[in-house]
């Protein structure tokens, strides 16, 4: 057992916290904002994450887990301090370190004893140096502490399941004691480690996020020439993927990627590059596809109905992705504004992310259920690829649609079974026309 605490309860502080109290550690969770740390007390969670309410709620009553907005406190007895704070884009596309400082600061200040600063916020390159540096001066007499980056690798909605299982664990420090004594933390966890420099560290994290932004672009960019072709994008991934050079996953083409990650880190990465004098001319290319596939979509439903001004559209999932309540850099929020910028009436059901949606999007009007969506619309636009969508009444809606239209920005359904349906289906690259068929455009 080791005394860990953990700064800052969002998403990856709170998911850190509670699986390192369950693999039977002692943590303490800080956060600055007291109305978050009076709830998790009472085991009320700031975010939605499967299996995270449970986990909290277990390592709570074990006493494994506490929560607390007093730094003296967290600090009295920690061997290792992760900083897991976070670093929102700044206004040319940096990363903003506010809430990194601030904890440096405080930790600086408030520090008794040598710990292991940990850090697993994503950080710019040179930022863990930067943290030793802000940690020192601002301590008052002069505590010996180590700084390791220990990038994370958890996807929202099944955090818990990538936090105890990894692909591996980085670790990065020019003080190997540091790092071996992250490592011994990270055991049970049964991962391959990669120990490695601090700076090293860092850039293995935007560099993995960049790749997989850039699997998700190419796969898009593939979709967009399938469509033109007369070729199906999704049996295109399928049959790439089989090739273990190329693998099965971040191949689905569709609306893009959102989320508080890849947009951002992608944008932060090319922006540590311009710094420098270098040309990411990839990753500008990776932004500027994602970003169409979004315009494009709207432009999709504009085309299949002729003009959407005074027409109902409505949009199937609202989150970025499945499995969370996350609304930011959703797809769904520009799709919206899209839509009602042509004069359209854009309704919405999402199954979890509604109550957050409404705030960003308060024009839209949120329906209880997609069966009283489809009444009532022109066209349905799925957005997010809910399992709740994957398994509707397709027969029912083709009947209470007034004109059956789907324009499917995540490739969940089959074109033939659609067409089948007599539901007019438009997917994303996938060369088929309205009635299910192959177009047939592809000679010369
Ligand atoms: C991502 C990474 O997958 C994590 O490894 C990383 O730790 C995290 O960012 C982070 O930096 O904190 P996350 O943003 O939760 O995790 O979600 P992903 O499941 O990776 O999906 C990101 C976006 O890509 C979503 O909008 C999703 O719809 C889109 N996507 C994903 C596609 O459009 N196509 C795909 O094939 C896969």
């Amino acid at each position: 057992m080791k005394n860990i605490t953990v700064v800052g309860v969002g998403y990856v502080g709170l998911v850190t916290g509670a699986c390192f109290a369950d693999l039977g550690n002692r943590v303490t969770a800080l956060d600055i904002d007291e109305e978050r740390i009076a709830g998790l007390k009472r085991g009320e969670l700031p975010i939605y994450e499967p299996g995270l309410e449970e986990l909290v709620e277990r390592n709570l009553a074990a006493g494994r887990l506490l929560f607390t907005t007093s730094y003296e406190d967290a600090l009295q007895d920690a061997e290792f301090v992760f900083i897991a704070v976070g670093t929102p884009e700044g206004g040319d596309g940096e990363a903003d370190l506010k809430y990194v400082s601030s904890a440096a600061e405080s930790i600086g200040k408030m520090m008794s004893a040598s710990c292991i600063i940990v850090n697993k916020s994503t950080v710019p390159v040179g930022t863990g140096d930067w943290v030793a540096d802000v940690i020192t001066a601002n301590q008052d007499q002069s505590i010996p502490f180590s700084v390791v980056s220990c990038p994370e690798f958890l996807r929202e909605g099944s955090a818990i399941q990538d936090f105890m299982n990894p692909a591996r664990t980085v670790l990065g420090s020019l003080d190997l004691d540091a790092a071996e004594k992250v490592a011994q933390l990270h055991l049970p966890l049964r991962a391959p480690i990669v120990v490695t420099d601090l700076r090293t560290a860092e850039m293995i994290k935007y560099a993995s996020n960049a790749f997989l932004s850039t699997k998700i672009s190419f796969i898009n960019e593939i979709a967009n020439i399938c469509e033109a072709l007369g070729a199906d994008v999704k049996e295109v991934a399928t049959g790439m993927g089989y090739d273990p050079r190329i693998g099965p996953h971040f191949l689905d083409a569709g609306l893009g990627y959102g989320g508080s990650c890849f947009p951002k880190d992608v944008k932060a990465l090319a922006y540590m590059a311009e710094e420098k004098g270098r040309h990411p001319q990839l990753l500008d290319a990776v932004m500027e596809i994602n970003s169409d596939r979004r315009r494009q979509l709207a432009e999709k439903v504009r085309t299949a109905l002729g003009d959407v001004n005074g027409k109902n559209i409505g949009l199937l999932g609202l989150t970025f992705k499945p499995n969370t309540d996350d609304m930011r850099d959703a797809p769904s929020v520009d799709i919206a504004r899209l839509l009602s910028d042509a004069g359209a009436k854009v309704l919405a059901y999402d199954p979890v992310g509604m109550e957050r949606a409404q705030a960003v999007m308060p024009s839209v009007e949120m329906v209880a259920d997609p069966y009283s969506l489809a009444e009532r619309c022109q066209a349905l636009v799925v957005c997010t690829e809910w399992n709740e969508f994957k398994q509707l009444d397709l027969e029912r809606l083709s009947e209470i649609m007034p004109v059956p239209l789907i324009v499917d920005g995540r490739n969940i359904y089959d074109p033939k079974v659609m067409a089948g349906l007599g539901i007019r289906y438009f997917g994303m690259g996938r060369g088929y026309g309205p009635d299910g068929n192959p177009l047939q455009e592809t000679s010369g």
